[in-house]
This record gives structure tokens, C-alpha cells and sequence, in this order.
């Protein structure tokens, strides 16, 4: 029984908080988390112009469906609202050949922090001098591709990092660009930010016991390495400019003592990425235009009270580029009403597609997405198949209570860390990632990563 004629039910019980009373139209689309080719036909959604029951039939499911012009609509968005600054896309987020190439279409940057991601980008024909290559512990072997192909920045964020990466460009008779990696002790998570976090991480050099600047000199005593700037990372899924506001001002502090002690100012400010996407309406992101314009003022004024010339700005936003234009489809395998308690749905992937819920209690939506329906809303729990209880890809939606086994799930807002992050867990095969885009006013759809085999398993058991 899973029709609720009373009206919603389970709302009294919800261990994870507070959750939104149902929309008053279940099927509907809020365009500020959905892609924007995201759309209802006859009750069925489509993205790209393209029928999900079409794209389920021709690439099974689980499917995460990549809308090419919502991802290149948010590129330019960035490249406009941050113009004079330089954008590098986070490939950390998603990368893949395609997406390489469009990111090179768009003429923004890209970030890479493994020889992974570098080898991907290169064959994708990426320009290695809009390449930055970050990591805390980047390999030798790492460090001598990074500048055998004249990547444009490394982020440098050890000691011992530095002294090697000055031995292979002296060796090499070359001599890279690199900004140095402070930890600036701002904290920041969605509208929250901690200006006094304390500096316990593996990544960069703390600003506050002095390492950085120390860092600053030694990179400064190596003729084989160019110093271009500072580079700083505060966290993710950032609403508003606060946490960056104390950042930059402790960074600006950092280049001006820079200058005192040693004469040239650095030309170059990196302000990592971080900016946040609406997964649910809850969430409520500033738009790019005002984080920009925020942050570009923010910088000027710091740099005028320090007496400083306004460095070059960049920044590295991953999931607010690719976050909303990935969609991930699944096919509802059983439908289970824990009596008194919830609906759990579950689906034919989970935390091997998408492990941020379990790992972060990351929120997400779905909606019912190959048919129609004006069933009572019901509260469901969609979960994987994977054998953990904590396996859950969505905590808590409303969903129509007539749900059924073969009926389609759309998950919005899987396009940043849900590919990326995927894992082999119980065995099974990584879903493709398929791009839909609209071309000549028809929608069209290619596989850029395809689904893993059993026997793509089976080839790395050497038995
Ligand atoms: N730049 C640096 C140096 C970073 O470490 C990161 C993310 C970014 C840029 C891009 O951050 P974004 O704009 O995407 O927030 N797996 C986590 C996110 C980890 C991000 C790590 N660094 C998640 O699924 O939320």
C-alpha cells in the first residue's frame, strides 16, 4: 500500500532533519538545478532534446547524461563575469576527452593534479601552456612530464617539491612558472566559513607560522624556477564571498611583505575554486556575475590599502561548470514501503555512481522521469544496490507514490565528483557518460566514456 489519500505522509519521522513539503507539482523542473535543456514532454523528461526512455533503451542504465550546452553555457558565464581574470576548469570535477575539448573551445584553463588527468588532457589535445597542474604530492616522473610538455603553471606545495622541481627544470635547461600554495586558515563550506581554521592539512604552506614565506624565499633562491604568483583554496560549494573576502585579504598581506622583503611584486593571484551549485531548492547560490564582481572588488580594495599594483586574478571552479549539467538516470528495481517509517526506492546503481552522498550527506533531487503521473506524493528514500545500508543516493524526495519496478529516475546535479569519484565496489562496471546536445534543433546523444564491461573486470584479474 503506497498510496497516501490522507495527503503526505512520513513528514513527522524524518531522522535527517528538515525537509521541504512537496512541490505542488511533483513533475516540475526548477531550472536552477536542472539543466537547462532539461525539459517535460508528455510528462517524460528530455535533455538535449532527447527522450530519457530513448537514452535509457540505447545506453542502459545506470546512464550520467551530459548536457554539452549547459556546460559550455556555464564556461562562457565564468569567462564573462570574470573577464581579465583567467577561469581554469578543475578537472578533478569530471574530465574526459570531450570535455577537454570543450573547455579548449571555450578558451578557458584547465587544472590537472595527477599525471591522470595530465596524460587525459594532453591527448585530448589540450594547449599544455593553459594547464596547471596541482597536487601535494606530485610524483618525479609527474613533475618531469608536467614540464617536458611546458604545462603553464605548477602550484608548488612542499619544500621537497620545490627543490625538486628546481632540480629537473636546471637539469632540463627549462625554467616553469609556478605560484607557491598557502593555506590561508579560512575554512569555507557552503555559507559558512571559519576565518581562524586551524592550518592541520597536507595541502600548501601555512601563512600564519611563516612557512609560506619561507617557501616564497626558497622558490625565489632557485634560478631555474619563475615564481608567477600565490594560489590559495578554501573549500567547496561555497554560497557567498565572505570566506573569500578574509583570503584575500591575508593573501594580499602575504604579497605585500613578498614585496618589502624582496623588491618585484608577484603578478599573479589565484583564488582557487569552490563556488556552489543548488543541488536541492533549498540551496542558494550567489549568481557568477555577483561573486565575480564581489571578489574582483574585494582584491582592488586590499591591493589599494597595501599600496599594491592589482595582480592577475584566477580561479578554478570544477562542480560549478560541469555539477548541473550532468544528470544521472536509473531504473527503479524494487519499491519497498518500510511501514511507518519511509518508501525506499532502489535503483540499479548507487554509492559505486555516486558515493558523495554517503560520504559527504550530500543532498540531491530526483523526479520521476519516464511517464506522467498525478499519484499522492509520497516521501521515498532512493537507495543503490550496493551491500551497505548506507548506500543511499537520495536521502529524501517526494516522489509519486504510484511508482513502480522499470519506471525511470533522473537525479539532477550529478555532472561534478559522481563520475570522477566512481568505484568498482561489489564488482560493478562504471556507467557511461553519454552527451546530449541539440543540433540543428534535433537532439543528439554519443556515448564520451562508455559503460565498463564485466569483462573490462575481468581483464585486470590475473587469476
Ligand atoms: N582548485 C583546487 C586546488 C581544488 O582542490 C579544488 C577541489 C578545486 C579547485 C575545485 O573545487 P570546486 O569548484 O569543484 O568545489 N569530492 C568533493 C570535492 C572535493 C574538491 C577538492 N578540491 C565533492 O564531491 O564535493
Amino acid at each position: 500500500m503506497r498510496a497516501h489519500p490522507a495527503g503526505p505522509r512520513h513528514a513527522d519521522v524524518m531522522p535527517s532533519g528538515l525537509i521541504a513539503p512537496p512541490a505542488p507539482d511533483l513533475s516540475a523542473l526548477d531550472p536552477r538545478i536542472w539543466p537547462i535543456s532539461a525539459s517535460r514532454v508528455d510528462g517524460v523528461l528530455h535533455l538535449g532534446g532527447l527522450d530519457v526512455r530513448d537514452l535509457a533503451a540505447e545506453y542502459g542504465t545506470p546512464a550520467m547524461i551530459l548536457d554539452e550546452a549547459d556546460f559550455r553555457a556555464r564556461c562562457r558565464g565564468y569567462a564573462n563575469a570574470f573577464e581579465g581574470a583567467d577561469v581554469f576548469y578543475a578537472g578533478k570535477a569530471f574530465l574526459s576527452k570531450a570535455v577537454a575539448r570543450w573547455v579548449d573551445e571555450e578558451g578557458l584553463g584547465l587544472d590537472v593534479c595527477t599525471g591522470g588527468e595530465l596524460a587525459l588532457a594532453l591527448s585530448a589535445g589540450f594547449p599544455p601552456a593553459r594547464l596547471a597542474m596541482h597536487g601535494n604530492n606530485k610524483s618525479v616522473a609527474e613533475l618531469r612530464r608536467a614540464i617536458e610538455v611546458g604545462v603553464g603553471c605548477i602550484v608548488l606545495d612542499s619544500y621537497a617539491e620545490i627543490a625538486r622541481l628546481a632540480d629537473l627544470a636546471g637539469a632540463a635547461g627549462v625554467r616553469p612558472r609556478v605560484m607557491v600554495r598557502v593555506t590561508v586558515g579560512v575554512e569555507a563550506h557552503t555559507h559558512e566559513f571559519i576565518a581562524t581554521a586551524h592550518e592541520d592539512q597536507k595541502f600548501g604552506f601555512s601563512l600564519s607560522s611563516g612557512a609560506a614565506a619561507e617557501a616564497v624565499r626558497r622558490v625565489l633562491k632557485h634560478p631555474s624556477l619563475e615564481l608567477v604568483g600565490l594560489h590559495s583554496h578554501i573549500g567547496s560549494q561555497i554560497f557567498d564571498t565572505a570566506g573569500f573576502e578574509v583570503s584575500a585579504h591575508r593573501m594580499v598581506g602575504l604579497l605585500t611583505q613578498i614585496r618589502d622583503e624582496h623588491g618585484p611584486e608577484l603578478p599573479e593571484l589565484d583564488l582557487g575554486g569552490g563556488l556552489g551549485i543548488a543541488y536541492t531548492p533549498e540551496d542558494d547560490p550567489a549568481e557568477v556575475s555577483v561573486m565575480a564582481a564581489e571578489l574582483r572588488q574585494i582584491v582592488q580594495r586590499e591591493c589599494a590599502a597595501a599600496g599594491l599594483a592589482v595582480p592577475r586574478l584566477s580561479v578554478e571552479p570544477g562542480r560549478a561548470l560541469v555539477g548541473q549539467a550532468g544528470v544521472t538516470l536509473y531504473e527503479v528495481g524494487t519499491v519497498k514501503d518500510v511501514d511507518g517509517l519511509r518508501t525506499y526506492v532502489s535503483v540499479d546503481g548507487g554509492m559505486s555512481d555516486n558515493i558523495r552522498t554517503a560520504l559527504y550527506d550530500a543532498a540531491y533531487t530526483c523526479v520521476l522521469a519516464s511517464r506522467e503521473s498525478d499519484a499522492e506524493p509520497m516521501l521515498a528514500r532512493v537507495v543503490g544496490k550496493h551491500c551497505e545500508s548506507g548506500d543511499v543516493v537520495v536521502k529524501d524526495v517526494w516522489l509519486p507514490a504510484d511508482v513502480v519496478p522499470g519506471d525511470l529516475l533522473a537525479v539532477a546535479g550529478t555532472g561534478a565528483y559522481c563520475r570522477s569519484m566512481a568505484s568498482n565496489y561489489n564488482h560493478t562496471p562504471r556507467p557511461p557518460v553519454v552527451g546530449v546536445s541539440v543540433v540543428d534543433g534535433v537532439g543528439a546523444s554519443r556515448a564520451l566514456v562508455r559503460r565498463e564491461t564485466e569483462d573490462d573486470l575481468m581483464r585486470l584479474d590475473l587469476g
